[in-house]
């Protein structure tokens, strides 16, 4: 049987990570909405694709940096914005962003964290981080508008509206376990708004619950200048599958693109982010710069992404098993572990640069012409 007590790859980091976490918390992490058949997709959409390695070139040195929004990075991964990390570790967010600042990758902090914007962004301060605020559109404006402001004087460079979760997905396991957050964990950033306390009647997952009651379903592309007007912050616009979207997204002022589905936990049905990549790089022709989350596992996974035209990836649900397993250290090699295998991924399909990835490895169906 394999030792999956000193894990050696992200997969068995999950298994190990589900010994360490309640039922509750390992099924809100890892459930994706209904049937997860999108959840399912996401991870095959990578399998599907494969590769057209380029022989003898010198790989001796491997450069794996690159930037996003100006800003550089030490590899094109950026942590997707997660809720709740309390529920993994007692750090949390401040152990998950000091893994990402030491390791030179972004982080995108959730509105719902359970460690406040400002802590967070302390941490990041002091390694000159990547640090990204993620924003749902309460229906109380100025609780929106407080968040923004905050996140701007924190030191967050950019703003990351999540535009796919209207109302939340319909997770059944969460429903089943009636998901809430356990006594002493609350919304940091929220705290004048009740949080998840569920009546305990409720059939419902607690979120689904707060979703509904403080979460604005009315938020359209009109909205955009006004968030805009709230601070100097870029504009990210996340969850975008369509390239007539993404053109619309960019036309209202957005500087990147995250192509995502939302790990799965929004519209089940919905096409594989990665199948949705190459589309719109292809509409955006450069105006914006094009991130995908959704599946990634494997450092060839971050090479497909970037092969498909996208400027580095977003990466999830591994970042919370290396939390729940051994918490800053455990995030900080789950990073090292895709570093290392990107590194090997480059060096066996000829690429000694970030700028070498390019639709020449994927095969003739997957290239899209300029
Ligand atoms: C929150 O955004 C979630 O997907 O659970």
């Amino acid at each position: 049987m394999t030792d999956i007590s000193k894990p050696i790859n992200l997969w068995e980091y999950e298994k190990l990570a589900k010994q360490h976490l309640s039922q509750m918390a390992f099924d809100y992490y890892s459930s994706g909405a209904w049937d997860e058949i999108t959840l399912r997709d996401n991870r095959e959409a990578f399998d599907r694709i494969k590769l057209r390695p380029r022989m003898l070139v010198d790989v001796s040195d491997r450069n794996l940096t690159t930037s996003i929004l100006g800003q550089p990075l030490q590899l094109p991964l950026l942590i997707a914005p997660m809720a709740f990390q309390c529920l993994a570790h007692p750090e949390g967010e401040l152990a998950t962003a000091l893994a990402a600042a030491t390791a030179g990758v972004g982080m995108v902090l959730s509105t719902m964290a359970t460690k406040s914007l400002e802590e967070v962004a302390a941490v990041g301060d002091k390694h000159n981080a990547c640090q990204w605020f993620q924003l749902y559109i309460h229906k109380d404006p100025g609780l929106t508008q407080n968040l923004v402001e905050r996140a701007y004087a924190a030191g967050y460079q950019a703003l990351c509206l999540t535009v796919d979760a209207p109302i939340l997905g319909r997770r059944e396991r969460d429903v089943r376990n009636t998901f809430s957050l356990p006594a002493g964990l609350q919304l940091a950033n929220i705290t004048n708004v009740s949080g998840l306390n569920i009546p305990q009647a409720s059939k419902e997952s607690g979120l689904f619950t707060y979703f509904s009651q403080q979460l604005s379903p009315a938020v359209t592309w009109r909205d955009l200048e006004w968030l805009q007007s709230l601070s100097p912050l870029p504009l990210v616009i996340k969850g975008i599958l369509r390239a007539d979207d993404a053109v619309r997204a960019v036309e209202y002022g957005a500087k990147a693109i995250v192509v995502s589905n939302h790990g799965g936990r929004q519209l089940d049905g919905a096409i594989a982010s990665l199948d949705a990549l190459a589309e719109i790089v292809a509409a955006l022709n450069g105006q914006a710069e094009v991130l995908v989350d959704g599946g990634i596992r494997r450092g060839t996974d971050i090479l497909k992404a970037l092969a498909l035209g996208a400027k580095a990836v977003l990466i999830g649900r591994p970042i919370l098993w290396g939390l729940a397993v051994v918490g800053q250290v455990g995030v900080s090699h789950i990073i090292s572990l895709l570093k290392d295998e990107l590194s090997v991924a480059m060096a066996l399909s000829g690429c000694a640069s970030i700028q070498d990835i390019d639709s020449s490895l994927l095969t003739g169906n997957r290239i899209i012409s300029e």
